[in-house]
């Protein structure tokens, strides 16, 4: 990973999902202490769903997939879905040609089978394709004659904790392996925020509906597409999203607008501190890029989604921050 993309996922974990220092890649565990009692029992990244996590995960069930659950094991025929998509174990490389397909066959499942899917501004818009661009970008084995990696049959199943044969795959939690005689990116071939950025709108141009922020509105097929004008105080249009660096302004400055009812229940001096890492942190991620100023986010479209609760409550919503 490039600095900042990890620089900036840590970040965004610790300030959500932790204590603002550290962050559990887990649920709540007493190694990960609440600030003096004040932020409560920080959730880790298992417990942030729409803060964090996203629905339409490639091997994990939505948030609101009861029948599942929890959601974050591996539901062992969406693993199955994806390895078939590369049959043959000689040739067999699930590189993002194979993957970005599969997210879109993942999107339309949760329209079709979650009553309660969300597709949120940073959980859909970049944590959802990263949850895909991921498996390719960092787990294909890298060589001098495949440098941007293998990712064959044996790989994805380490990484993912699956054993067995195809038909008969076991999954066992927390024996997610690198691979022995494995190879990462090359020094100086780092997985950057930029190179992500591409990715994502790559992914987005291909299929215009991973854009889309909204989601089912408590039947299955409901699907409404929030207005984007509307959520921006006209700064942004969904007809506009893909050009430029309208995206990534859009997506970055959103996540300081609403980190406020995120983060709602902190306490206020406390409060300021955090939106000011998430600030910085944002700051750096947007690097020189210059973006038309997010000076409003209105959140009450989400309300017709039932499924997106945790990404704005609403109520510090006159709380504002410029960055
Ligand atoms: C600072 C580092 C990292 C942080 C904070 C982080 C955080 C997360 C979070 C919050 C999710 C849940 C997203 C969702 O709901 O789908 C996730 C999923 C995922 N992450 Fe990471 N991650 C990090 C590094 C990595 C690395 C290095 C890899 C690859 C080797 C990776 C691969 C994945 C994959 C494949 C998923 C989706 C799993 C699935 O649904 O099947 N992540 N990560
Ligand atoms: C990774 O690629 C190298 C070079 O082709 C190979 O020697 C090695 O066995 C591969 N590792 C895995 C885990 O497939
Ligand atoms: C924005 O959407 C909300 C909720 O749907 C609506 O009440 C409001 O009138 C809209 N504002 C504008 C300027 O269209």
């Amino acid at each position: 990973m490039g600095k900042d993309l990890g620089g900036f996922l840590a970040i965004y974990g610790a300030v959500f999902d932790g204590n603002g220092a550290e962050w559990s890649i887990g649920g709540p565990t007493p190694n990960v202490a609440s600030l003096l009692g004040l932020l409560g029992i920080p959730q880790g990244i298992s417990g942030s769903h729409n803060k964090y996590e996203a629905d339409v995960s490639p091997t994990r069930p939505d948030l609101y997939e009861y029948e599942y659950g929890n959601d974050y094991k591996v539901i062992v025929p969406q693993f199955q879905q994806m390895f078939d998509l590369q049959p043959d174990a000689a040739t067999a490389n699930y590189d993002l040609s194979v993957l970005t397909p599969f997210r879109a066959t993942r999107f339309q499942q949760s329209i079709s089978d979650n009553p309660y899917f969300f597709n949120g501004p940073f959980s859909g818009v970049l944590v959802q394709p990263a949850a895909y661009t991921f498996i390719f970008r960092f787990m294909g084995n890298k060589s001098a004659e495949y440098p941007e990696g293998i990712l064959n049959q044996d790989v994805l199943k380490s990484f993912f904790a699956i054993t067995g044969d195809s038909g008969s795959f076991t999954w066992t939690e927390g024996y997610e392996r690198i691979p022995d005689n494995w190879y990462k990116r090359a020094i100086g071939d780092e997985y950057t925020i930029p190179f992500f950025l591409t990715d994502v709108l790559a992914a987005a141009a291909e299929y215009p509906q991973f854009l889309d922020i909204g989601g089912n509105t408590g039947t299955v097929n409901s699907f409404t597409g929030v207005d984007i004008q509307n959520l921006t105080g006209g700064v942004f249009d969904g007809a506009t999203l893909l050009e430029g660096n309208n995206l990534e302004c859009f997506v970055f400055q959103a996540v300081v607008q609403a980190a406020p009812d995120m983060l709602e229940g902190t306490e206020e001096s406390l409060l300021d501190s955090l939106v000011g890492q998430i600030n910085g942190a944002v700051g750096d991620a947007l690097g020189d890029v210059a973006c038309e100023k997010l000076q409003t986010y209105n959140t009450e479209q989400y309300s017709q989604f039932p499924g997106s609760t945790g990404v704005d409550s609403g109520k510090n919503a006159k709380r504002r921050y410029r960055i």
